[in-house]
């Protein structure tokens, strides 16, 4: 088989008591760009996070499949080594821990014991990596995210997507905060990656980072559901047009940011 499928169905999600999904149904398959858009509080990182497993979001319906394997029934290790990644929205800072440790254990974390990568191995790889990625070789050697600027971290995430190779990937905003060359880098980053053994969704706000990276699917988040999905086509009218006609045709009514109830 080609690849793995992550199948998202009926996915109800709350925090503190507040659902914030209801009813997200979404399905990526291996070689497939996905492409998630929307206003600002409409559940998109909500439902990176819960697929991730963050504890502070509980799933209240539906269900989170990989390859048929319950996913919400992993802990949030084992779904990273069953061969998902989440490169966040907000990365998080990790003192004590250099970048490079970071990354080797956790490329060894998808290994079987025994089996881990050796020292010098994975130096040549993280070296061919960074050059690629434009990225400081001193950086690898700094504390994760520590003092990282946003377009830093950013770059970071897909150095980590580029050594771990998951077979679904998850980038929320992975765009924000980059400048123009680093967009472009980032890209070509998520683009080499391109085959039949490898699915992502991009959650972003921007045309921009669809003019170098095709998605092969664009879907439209309002209130806590997927209420409309296209192709790049439909990515385009929502930077030219926004949202408005959407809410429009689907008679939803508008809604204050931060009040999603
Ligand atoms: N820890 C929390 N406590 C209370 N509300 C929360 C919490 N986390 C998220 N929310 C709320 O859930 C809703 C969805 O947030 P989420 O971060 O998923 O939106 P988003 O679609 O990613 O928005 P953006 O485009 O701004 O990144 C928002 O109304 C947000 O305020
Ligand atoms: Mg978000």
């Amino acid at each position: 088989m080609a690849g793995s499928t992550l199948e998202i169905k009926n996915l109800h999600v709350s925090i503190e008591g507040k659902e914030i999904l209801k009813g997200v149904n979404l399905t990526i398959k291996g070689g497939e760009f996905h492409a998630v858009m929307g206003p600002n509080g409409t559940g998109k990182s909500t439902l990176a996070s819960a697929i991730m497993g963050h504890p502070k979001y509980e799933i209240t319906d539906g269900s989170v499949h990989l390859d048929g394997e319950d996913v919400l029934e992993m802990e949030v290790d084992e779904r990273a080594r069953a061969g998902l990644f989440l490169g966040m929205q907000y990365p998080s800072e990790i003192s004590g821990v250099t970048t490079s440790d970071f990354l080797r254990s956790s490329i060894n974390a998808r290994r079987e014991e025994g089996d881990e990568i050796s020292l010098m191995k994975f130096i040549k790889e993280m070296d061919s990596v960074l050059d690629f990625l434009e990225i400081d070789k001193n950086m690898a050697q700094r504390y994760l995210n520590e003092g990282f600027s946003g377009g830093e971290k950013k770059r970071n995430e897909i150095l980590q997507l580029m050594l771990l190779k998951p077979e679904i990937a998850i980038l929320d905003e992975i765009d924000s905060g980059l400048d123009i060359d680093a967009l472009k880098v980032v890209s070509k980053g998520i683009n080499k990656l391109r085959d039949d053994n490898f699915g992502c969704l991009i959650i972003t706000h921007y045309q921009r980072l669809l003019n170098y990276i095709t998605p092969d699917h664009v879907h439209v988040m309002m209130q806590g559901r997927v209420v409309k999905s296209g192709g790049p086509e439909l990515a385009q009218r929502l930077e030219a047009e926004g949202y408005d006609w959407i809410k429009e045709e689907l008679g939803i009514e508008d809604e204050t940011v931060g009040q999603n109830a």
